[in-house]
């Protein structure tokens, strides 16, 4: 039976594409059977990311409505075949995902897979709702701004409420921080955040701390989530995250940008 994980944020534009295709890939790498779900209809961002938008044929709404079957619309990855993505429509309607259609795919999912891993939309609406509803567990994507973590306090009200879980009086959904963007200069020049502060207003476990990284735009603009790219600093961080997330103990470091040449030559000489 799959564990069902949902990416969420309240605020838009905070990485929980990114993150979703990150940790889904992690999880793979570790031998877990994993499927990515795209719930952020219309916008369709999930499969450029994993690099298979040239593959979509049916998609989740497709499966929704009765007009293609799970098998005919999950997508495996190229490079891993413990990989899945079931992509979503570009359709206008946000009505095509309903509350009984998504919980009969992910019933089936459960069966097939280990890890059911939700990419939500931004905000609080019906999208974002859905995309929660039945989750055992949330990754909450932050960044160390003000705006973000406020958003992300909203979404943990509504995941310890508005729940299958809460609502059946099945305990809490179990919520995890991803803090992501994270640039210590920044930090150290007081205008983004300190992680201690963060914490302290969310007061949810710390998952990982993923580094502001140009490896991010690179590897979205190859569509291979940035996981694969295990030199990279954000690669390693969601590396260590995806270990956190299946229960191993590890140390939390902020992984350093690595450093070009020029930049290694430069301090030497100074
Ligand atoms: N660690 C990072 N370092 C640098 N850029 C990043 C990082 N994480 C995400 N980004 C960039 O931030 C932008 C938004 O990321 P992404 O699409 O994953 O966010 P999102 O939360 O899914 O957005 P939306 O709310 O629109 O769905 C992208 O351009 C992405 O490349
Ligand atoms: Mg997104």
């Amino acid at each position: 039976m799959a564990k069902i994980i949902v990416v969420t944020s309240g605020k838009g534009g905070v990485g929980k594409t990114t993150s979703t295709a990150a940790i889904g890939a992690g999880l793979a790498m570790r031998g877990k059977k994993t499927v990515v779900i795209d719930f952020d209809v219309g916008l369709r961002n999930l499969d450029m990311i994993m690099g298979c938008e040239r593959r979509v044929v049916f998609d989740f709404i497709n499966v929704i409505q009765g007009d293609a079957k799970i098998k005919q619309a999950l997508i495996t990855d190229r490079r891993l075949e413990n990989l899945s993505i079931l992509p979503t429509s570009q359709t206008r309607d946000k009505d095509a995902l309903t509350k009984e259609g998504v919980e009969k795919v992910l019933n089936e999912l459960r069966e097939q897979f280990d890890y059911i891993i939700c990419d939500s939309p931004a905000g609080i609406e019906r999208g974002a709702h859905l995309a929660m509803y039945y989750a055992d567990e949330a990754v909450v994507v932050t960044n160390p701004e003000v705006s973000s973590v406020r958003d992300s306090d909203r979404v943990l009200g509504l995941l310890s409420a508005k729940t299958n879980r809460a609502e059946k009086g099945e305990g809490e959904v179990k919520s995890h921080l991803l803090l992501t963007r994270y640039d210590p200069a920044r930090v150290a020049r007081g205008e983004m955040m300190k992680v201690d502060d963060i914490l302290e207003i969310l007061s949810i476990p710390l998952l990982g701390i993923i580094p502001e990284s140009t490896a991010v735009l690179k590897a979205s603009n190859v569509g291979t989530p940035v996981t694969f790219d295990t030199k990279s600093n954000a690669g390693k961080a969601y590396e260590d995250a995806v270990s956190r997330l299946i229960g191993e103990q590890l140390e939390m470091k902020i992984q350093p940008e690595r450093q070009g040449l020029f930049q290694r030559l430069l301090r030497r000489t100074a």
